[in-house]
């Protein structure tokens, strides 16, 4: 057993855990995060994307070992900076709005993938947008509506006056 310290949608664990236990499965199976999903076994589909240190990563592409010290966002924590939990990001208002999902599978994922990318191109063109979510698959909805949401939610945070705490990339 390896000891973490973790900081997760704003609150701080610590804990043992097995040197082979992918990240994902420590959020969900050990912290019951089960907001971020598992969609494939080969790193390809997204779904299980979270911010690590502001950066978007693969929760299945990394070892719970390698979360230790850093500073973790999900789905289930993104809210705009300064508001409380309750409160729905732009982004997932935007996905709302724009019925940028059917089942939803992939939808934490895309969020925290568009999270990540707004933050580093925060007046994005279509295509951009596209290029930046390659890696995030979607099965139901053919893209096109994820993408207006995305648009959207920027256009939105640009226009905050705070701006709607993408820079922080999480609750703090
Ligand atoms: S579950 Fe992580 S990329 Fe598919
Ligand atoms: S909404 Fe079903 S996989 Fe994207």
């Amino acid at each position: 057993m390896t000891r973490i310290s973790v900081t997760i949608d704003g609150l701080s664990y610590d804990d043992d855990v097995e040197p082979r236990l992918l990240f994902v499965h420590y959020l969900r199976d050990r912290l019951g995060l089960v907001g971020t999903t598992i969609g494939c076994d080969t790193s390809n589909c997204g779904a299980c994307t979270v911010l690590f240190d502001g950066d978007s990563v693969k929760s299945c592409t990394m070892l719970a070992v390698q979360a230790d010290g850093g500073e973790v966002t999900t789905i289930q924590g993104l809210s705009p900076a300064g508001a409380s939990q309750d409160e729905l990001h732009p982004l997932q208002r935007a996905f709302h709005t724009h019925h940028a999902l059917q089942c939803g599978y992939c939808t934490p994922g895309m969020i925290m993938a568009s999270a990540g990318f707004l933050a580093e191109h925060p007046d994005p063109s279509d295509d951009e947008i596209r290029h930046g979510l390659e890696g995030n698959l979607c099965r139901c909805t053919g893209y096109q509506n994820i993408v207006r949401a995305v648009s959207a939610a920027a256009a939105e945070m640009r226009a905050a006056p705070a701006g709607a705490g993408l820079e922080e990339g999480a609750r703090t």
